[in-house]
């Protein structure tokens, strides 16, 4: 879609946004295309690359980017620029452009995810999303759920919140960390079915570890017992390739400030075709036909610019690529769980075949605090990092983005050499 079309006739203030100081970016994303090799570890290029599309901060090394996404400069640019458009034109583009950009915008962004548009709806963040599609099943008293210790606090407190409300019945099951194959996650979820089992919530990439969890295969097994499958896809979309359709299940929720890069404040639920008319909304709306999917989005004034930024977010996700991505993401997560797990007393609590987890990883030093490990990391070497509480224990968890370094891991290993 030609977004210069859309916006014609529109007033632009001034260009250079003087109420911030911006480093305009020099470079457009659109110089780099076709220029991606597929070797992950040119770290000339990476370098390159940071320096043309980030503003990485000078006293300190992010390694913390599983909370939201840094934009890339040309992103944050598109998005001071919709602000400013939207707060000049103001009534006259939402009454008049909006409906038509952000049709476009959805269709887009459809197709990047590998769905048809009438199944995509755009939400504020994955929690709002989910809990659509949670809260919107027809729950009946003694229907039992099957969540994982592991999954997202905000998705069990939904369905705890249910339990009261409705007296639905929450099963848990344990994810092995390091699991040796598939069958060992599905026979979990196997021993916890009975014969009122009505759902299962899986996350598709673990937030505590990076586990990447066998969804296509938990929908394959489960959904032919006419069980509903809600997925929980916070951290794996846009992080490595792959179709929200192709998971098999008919709820998946996303945020967009994650790994796709967009400013704060966007998210997607994909609920297949054939099952929309079986959620009842959220928010009120009785406009709609049932088989609508906006139906379920009646939220009231949404942030406009935030959402036309998807566009730019997009543009700079197609021109990467997401395989390139998901190389470059993977090798760095190797680079240093693959030296880290030799550094005495370190234990990596994240498994590590390719197929089993992308940026994301974890760990926790034998006989140390995992706080304190935390609060060292930052006091004495600047890396920043977080702790994550996974069930019965704590560990650090580490993620890099794509602007990082192997050198700022380098960083991080000689500091764990030294804290362990
Ligand atoms: C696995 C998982 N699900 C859902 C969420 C919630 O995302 P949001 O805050 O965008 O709603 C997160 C956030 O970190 C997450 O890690």
């Amino acid at each position: 879609m030609d977004r210069r079309k859309v916006l014609k006739g529109l007033s632009l203030g001034m260009a250079s946004l003087p109420f911030l100081s911006v480093k305009a970016s020099q470079v457009h994303i659109s110089e780099y295309k076709n220029q991606f090799d597929s070797n992950p570890a040119d770290e000339k290029f990476w370098k390159k690359f940071r320096r043309d599309f980030y503003d990485v901060p000078k006293d300190f090394i992010n390694l913390e980017n599983g909370y939201f996404g840094v934009q890339p400069k040309p992103v944050y640019e598109a998005y001071l620029k919709n602000i400013e458009m939207v707060n000049i034109n103001s009534s006259r583009f939402l009454r008049t452009k909006y409906s038509k950009e952000i049709k476009g915008i959805v269709a887009d962004l459809a197709a990047f995810a590998g769905i048809d548009p009438e199944e995509a709806l755009i939400t504020r963040n994955a929690t709002e999303a989910l809990n659509i599609a949670i809260q919107g099943l027809d729950w009946k008293e003694g229907d039992e759920v099957i969540l994982s210790g592991q999954d997202y606090f905000s998705m069990i407190e939904a369905f705890e919140m249910l339990e009261i409300q409705k007296g639905i019945k929450i099963k848990r099951v344990k994810i092995p960390l390091t699991p040796s194959d598939d069958e060992e996650i599905l026979s979990q979820y196997e021993q916890a079915i009975t014969p009122k089992t009505k759902c299962i919530l899986v996350t598709h990439m673990i937030h505590l570890t990076g586990q990447i969890m066998p969804v296509k295969k938990i929908s394959d097994r489960f959904k032919s017992q006419g069980i509903d499958i809600i997925v929980d896809a916070a951290h794996s979309f846009a992080q490595f390739e792959f179709g929200l359709k192709d998971l098999g299940a008919d709820f998946v929720g996303v945020n967009l400030h994650k790994w796709f890069g967009n400013p704060l404040g966007a998210g997607l639920l994909y609920v297949n075709k054939n099952r929309i008319k079986d959620l009842t909304p959220l928010f009120g709306d009785s406009g709609r036909e049932k088989d609508d999917i906006r139906r379920l989005g009646h939220f009231g004034t949404l942030s406009v610019p935030t959402l036309l930024t998807i566009a730019d977010a997009l543009e700079f996700n197609q021109t990467v690529t997401l395989p390139v991505k998901e190389n470059r993401l993977r090798y760095l997560q190797n680079y240093w769980t693959s030296r880290a797990k030799d550094i005495p007393n370190v234990v990596i609590t994240t498994p590590t075949q390719e197929d089993r987890s992308c940026a994301i990883a974890s760990f926790k030093i034998e006989g140390k605090e995992t706080k304190d490990v935390i609060a060292k990391l930052y006091d004495d070497w600047k890396v920043f990092t977080v702790i994550r509480f996974l069930e019965d224990q704590e560990v650090v968890r580490v993620t890099p983005s794509l602007y990082n370094l192997t050198s700022e891991l380098d960083t991080l290993l000689k500091a764990l050499k030294s804290i362990a």
